[in-house]
């Protein structure tokens, strides 16, 4: 905790005025510290959805809502995303610098070097419908994860903890790759020691035991963006998940899991093939109006999906690097034409002009355009948001390593504003009305 200069904030509880500790971080709001709250005042806070909550303290990512301004360790979002590399960001994250190019290089290897699976765990795929979403492949098998790296999940020792994270961070593109191979029904494909992260993850997503294939360097590297973009962001909804289960001493393959499941939902993680799939049911630039309509409705709940943000209150700085992503790739690719990017960008310029979004703050959000990109590259929707999950495993496992470092470390146990009945005698049946 920084600046620890006793201001207090005063509150008045009944007959009773209670000081309470205020601190300051590096950046953003003050906070005032309830941790006696309920010991001297007797109250509870009441915050549901957290949206006036810190659940922590951290030094790994912060956003400014306002500014529309995303730093992982204090670098922007917007110089990464152009001059560095996921793996690189992925150190930095971690452990919180940028690496020399020796840290780099032996930190690349020891990632590389553990993208295989236990070869068993192919048969936990083979365990699901073909028709299976890959969220719940993904989900299911990395909390499997649990069952065979038991060598890495005694949390309490640093070693195992290092070895956990370089394990998830290396072999969720594996995972996910597999997920998709085993959707449509084609051979898992191994990992490739030569080849880098993304391009790593495009062969095996994408070549087939009988042909020749070579990643091509324009989609590795919007694939590398991608990831970078989405490795790590505060406090979310899945990250706290991660925190909360990881607070009660859970193994790291099960937190991450239970962060995957969090990511699944459409308000969340889910938004990005849910935004795909609105983009191509409005199909033409005429009809955006009727969708528009249908999101201002209050008897409908359609929501724009891809729009709107708890804490981008002016632009998302990532879906800015990823619209331009969107259209240096389609060019590269020679579909700048893409009817889907046409009606996003239409849609993106009407919702901006009207009203009740410049009212209610609704911009953008990092889910609008990176389908299109995705598409492009050749993934089906169903991948979109297991691709969210293999990027933001990085940040799951910095948030969680944060956390069980904290020598002050608490399990999560939030109270309640309780409104159900007060106290009553059991009613045999035969007396009841
Ligand atoms: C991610 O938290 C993170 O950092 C998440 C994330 C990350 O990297 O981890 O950034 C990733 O989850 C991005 C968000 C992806 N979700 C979507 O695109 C789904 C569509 N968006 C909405 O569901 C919504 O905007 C949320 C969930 C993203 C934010 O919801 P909030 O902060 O709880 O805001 P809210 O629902 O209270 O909305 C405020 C108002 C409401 O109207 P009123 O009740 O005040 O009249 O704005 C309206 C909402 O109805 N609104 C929308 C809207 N989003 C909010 N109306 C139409 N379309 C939308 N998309």
């Amino acid at each position: 905790m920084t600046d620890q200069t006793h201001r207090t904030a005063k509150l008045s509880v009944g007959e009773k005025t209670l000081d309470l500790p205020m601190y300051s971080g590096t950046l953003g709001p003050d906070v005032i510290d309830i941790r006696r709250l309920y010991a001297d005042g007797d109250v509870f806070t009441f915050d549901p959805g957290y949206t006036s909550t810190g659940s922590c303290e951290s030094a790994i990512t912060f956003i400014d809502g306002d500014k529309g301004e995303l730093l992982y360790r204090g670098y922007p979002i917007e110089q990464l995303a152009e001059k560095s590399f996921f793996i690189e960001v992925c150190y930095l994250l971690l452990y919180g610098e940028l690496p020399t190019a020796a840290q780099l290089e032996d930190f690349e290897n020891r990632v590389t070097n553990h993208t295989m699976l236990h070869d068993q765990m192919s048969y936990f795929f083979r365990g699901f419908r073909r028709d299976a979403h890959p969220m719940a492949i993904v989900c299911g098998v990395v909390g499997a994860m649990s069952a065979f790296y038991h060598d890495s999940t005694d949390i309490r020792d640093a070693w195992q903890r290092e070895v956990a994270s370089i394990r998830l961070i290396a072999k969720m593109p594996t995972i996910v790759a597999w997920a998709y191979k085993y959707s449509i029904g084609q051979p898992f494909v191994y990992p490739k020691n030569s080849l880098d992260y993304a391009s790593n993850f495009l062969n095996m997503c994408f070549s087939v035991p009988a042909a020749e294939y070579t990643v091509d360097p324009i989609l590795s590297r919007a694939m590398d963006r991608i990831f970078t973009l989405h490795a790590d962001h505060e406090q979310n909804a899945s990250t706290s998940t991660v925190r909360l289960a990881s607070s009660s001493g859970a193994n790291p393959f099960a937190c991450i899991a239970a962060g995957v499941a969090c990511l699944w939902g459409p308000a969340h993680g889910g938004a990005n093939q849910a935004c795909l799939e609105m983009l191509r049911e409005i199909g033409t630039v005429d009809r955006i109006p009727e969708f528009i309509a249908r999101a201002k409705d209050k008897n409908d709940p359609f929501k724009l999906m891809g729009f709107g943000h708890r804490v981008y209150k002016n632009f998302d700085p990532r879906a800015k690097v990823m619209k331009q992503s969107a259209d240096e790739v389609l060019g590269l690719l020679g579909i700048e034409n893409n009817p889907t990017l046409q009606v996003a960008k239409e849609l993106e310029k009407i919702a901006l002009e009207d009203e009740y979004f410049i009212e209610k703050k609704l911009y953008p959000n990092v889910d609008f355009y990176s389908g299109i990109i995705l598409d492009a590259i050749g993934f089906p929707t169903s991948m979109f948001t297991p691709i969210f999950a293999l990027a933001r495993t990085v940040g799951w496992i910095t948030q969680w390593k944060e956390m069980i470092s904290d020598p002050q470390l608490k399990i999560g146990r939030p109270r309640q504003l309780y409104t159900g009945p007060t106290a009553r005698d059991y009613v045999d049946v035969e007396k009841r009305g």
